[in-house]
């Protein structure tokens, strides 16, 4: 008979100890806790309203992927991720990342990699088939040196003006109007000042900077507005001075509580009928969804003025950062992201569309239809406000330029010198 050692009985009795204890644990708890793949913590600012109903959408498709997994909401409110996107620097510095975070395609989501936060999740696109998924412009947004850092889940359109037909009737103005200038709109809007209501809403810094860069493309031209974030066009220069001064005229039109709103409030005052039009980016399609409001009744919408043909682009993209605690909780997420169920499911509730070509069209809405269509004809520039443009750290530079300027604190001339030196890092 072969003679065990006290130490290794020790040992053997321990490690029966220790699978006991994880074996209840897991009867308990129906799974073991700190597995790589037992949970994962998704970043976002869905928090509330029509956004969270569009997570929810994609949480239900993941639970029925992956029922294994624990999904963990690690949502943080705020649109167009003003208060997410400081507590993930943070937590990223600090090490802490979540299992994996919401990010924008573009020089947003470079900040991230270059700072070594993200891993490459190349391997991810052959393993789900998603090379072929995507189209080629928008998987070479989310490319840096050949490696992939994150899977898109959708496309959104910035350049939306969304309107209410009644207030524009109550004006005189006939409902089914566009626009071909920013001018001609603003004639418009003095129509329904005088008839008593708001003609634009808008709310807090980050929409009022939606609301920017949609008059730079309008007033500079796509090359012109592109030619921003790449140097060759001057921001000290006669053109732009010229969008500063339509930006300051169109912003004296707008609801002066706007500091104290979010987006879905100011959306909420077209819906309800105060304001006349909101320029914000389609997930506000959702909202009015979400209200029970019908397109072409209730709402319409049109490409603000000047910048038809054109399609002010941006995507929500998911990544896996570095030391992400659940990798494999992470890769399911991604795989259901990227997944066509994913991606229907979760742009029917959002109002984006789909960045996978394959999914039907028809399985839409009539405005996400116009975005398809759009999409697949339209010059493609990159939203400023939504990480597509500019690095995080030059956005935020902008933000507070225009915060200054919105708030009576700088003139045109510091604001547009200000922007300039902004534009220099
Ligand atoms: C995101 C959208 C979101 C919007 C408002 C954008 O930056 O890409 O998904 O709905 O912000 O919060």
């Amino acid at each position: 008979m072969r003679r065990v050692s006290k130490a290794a009985l020790t040992a053997a009795l321990a490690a029966t100890a220790l699978t006991f204890s994880l074996a209840a644990c897991s009867d308990d708890e129906g799974d073991k806790p700190d597995a790589a793949g037992s949970e994962v913590e998704v970043f976002t600012w869905w928090a509330s309203g029509s956004e969270k109903l569009g997570l929810d959408a994609l949480v239900k498709v993941f639970n029925t992927q992956h029922p294994d997994v624990k999904f963990v909401n690690g949502a943080v409110a705020g649109g167009a991720g003003s208060a997410a996107k400081e507590l993930l620097q943070t937590r990223l510095q600090q090490k802490n990342p979540p299992d994996t975070f919401q990010a924008h395609a573009g020089a947003e989501l470079t900040d991230y990699i270059k700072a070594g936060q993200l891993q490459d999740v190349s391997n991810l696109y052959d393993e789900f088939k998603l090379r072929d998924a995507f189209p080629a412009d928008l998987v070479n947004r989310l490319t840096v040196d050949g490696k992939i850092y994150s899977i898109p889940s959708n496309i959104h359109r910035a350049n939306v003006v969304w309107a209410n037909p009644s207030v524009l009737t109550g004006a005189g103005l006939d409902a089914t109007a566009t626009y071909a200038t920013i001018a001609d709109w603003m004639t418009a809007m003095d129509k329904i000042k005088a008839s008593g209501k708001t003609p634009l809403s808008v709310a807090t810094t980050w929409t009022q900077v939606h609301l920017l860069e949609t008059v730079l493309l309008a007033e500079l031209g796509v090359d012109g507005y592109s030619g921003l974030w790449d140097g060759t066009t001057a921001w000290d220069g006669a053109d732009v001075t010229g969008a500063l001064t339509t930006f300051q005229k169109l912003m004296s039109y707008t609801n002066t509580d706007r500091d104290g709103l979010d987006w879905p409030e100011a959306t909420q005052l077209v819906m309800d009928g105060q304001a006349a039009f909101n320029v914000m980016g389609d997930w506000a399609v959702a909202a009015f969804e979400e209200a029970d409001k019908t397109a072409g009744t209730d709402f319409t919408y049109f490409p603000v003025p000047g910048t038809d043909g054109v399609f002010d682009f941006l995507a929500d993209s998911f990544t896996l950062p570095v030391g992400a605690p659940h990798p494999d909780g992470a890769k399911a997420w991604l795989e259901t992201v990227g997944s066509l169920d994913g991606q229907t499911a979760f742009n029917k509730a959002k109002g984006s569309i789909p960045a996978r070509t394959d999914a039907k069209a028809s399985d839409f809405s009539e405005y996400q239809q116009t975005a398809i269509t759009s999409f697949g004809q339209d010059k493609i520039v990159s939203s400023l406000a939504h990480g597509a443009a500019t690095p995080i750290a030059w956005l935020n530079k902008i933000s507070e330029a225009t915060s200054k300027f919105t708030t009576g604190a700088t003139d045109l001339a510091g604001f547009q010198a200000e922007l300039a030196t902004a534009a220099q890092g």
